[in-house]
C-alpha cells in the first residue's frame, strides 16, 4: 500500500465531511427557500413580550412548512420586502395603538418599497400585539388590518393578542398556532 492509498482515503474522508456540513446548510437555505413560501415577521418590542410572541409565531410557521424570516423593525429595510410571499407585523399596544416604530416602517419603508415598483397586493398578512391590560389590543390590530389588509390589499389573517402582564403556555401556544395558520394561508395562496 503506497502513499496514494492513504491520500485517497484522506481525500474521501475530507470530502465526505465537507458534504455532510454543506448539504444540510444548502437544504436549509436556498432549496428550502425556493420550495417554500417566504414570510417576513417584523416586530417591535421594548420589554420582550412581543418578541416572545414573534419567536413562537416563527416556530409555528416553520413547522407548517414556511420559510420564515424574523426581523426587529429597527433593522428592516425595503430590501427585506423583496420576494416575500407574506408579511406579519407585531407591535406592543401603546395607547391602544401601534408603536411609532411600526408606524414609521409602514409610512417610510413600505412606501419606499412601493415607490421602487414593489407591491404586497394579494400577499398574505397578519399581525399580533401584546398589551399590559385586559380588553385592549383590538384597536392596535385593527390599525394593522387597515394598513395591510385594506390599504395595501393584502390577504388578512386575523391577528393574535397577548392580553396579560405575564406570558404563559396558553397564550404562547396561540402564537404558535397563528404561525401555522399563516403558513397554511401562504401554501394555499395562488393569486399572485
Ligand atoms: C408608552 C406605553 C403605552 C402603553 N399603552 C398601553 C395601552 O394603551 N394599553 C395596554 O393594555 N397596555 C399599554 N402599554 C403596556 C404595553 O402594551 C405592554 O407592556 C406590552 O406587553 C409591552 O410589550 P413589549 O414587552 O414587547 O415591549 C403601554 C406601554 C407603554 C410603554
Amino acid at each position: 500500500m503506497g502513499n496514494d492509498y492513504y491520500s485517497d482515503k484522506i481525500i474521501n474522508l475530507i470530502s465526505g465531511a465537507i458534504a455532510k456540513a454543506i448539504i444540510p446548510l444548502a437544504l436549509n437555505s436556498q432549496v428550502v427557500r425556493r420550495l417554500s413560501k417566504t414570510v417576513l415577521i417584523i416586530y417591535f418590542s421594548k420589554s420582550g413580550k412581543t418578541q416572545k410572541m414573534a419567536d413562537q409565531i416563527i416556530k409555528g410557521a416553520e413547522v407548517a412548512g414556511a420559510y420564515a424570516i424574523l426581523k426587529r423593525v429597527e433593522d428592516c429595510t425595503l430590501e427585506d420586502l423583496i420576494g416575500v410571499d407574506g408579511l406579519v407585523i407585531g407591535s406592543p399596544t401603546y395607547y391602544s395603538n401601534i408603536a411609532w416604530q411600526i408606524k414609521k416602517f409602514l409610512d417610510e419603508t413600505v412606501l419606499a418599497f412601493y415607490a421602487k415598483g414593489g407591491s404586497l397586493r394579494n400577499k398574505v398578512c397578519g399581525c399580533f400585539t401584546s398589551t399590559g391590560a385586559y380588553n385592549d389590543g383590538k384597536e392596535c390590530l385593527r390599525t394593522l388590518e387597515l394598513a395591510l389588509g385594506v390599504a395595501l390589499k393584502m390577504k388578512f389573517v386575523p391577528g393574535v393578542i397577548l392580553e396579560s402582564k405575564d406570558i404563559d403556555e396558553d397564550n404562547l401556544s396561540s402564537c404558535y398556532d397563528f404561525g401555522q395558520k399563516i403558513a397554511k394561508e401562504l401554501a394555499d395562496n395562488t393569486t399572485f
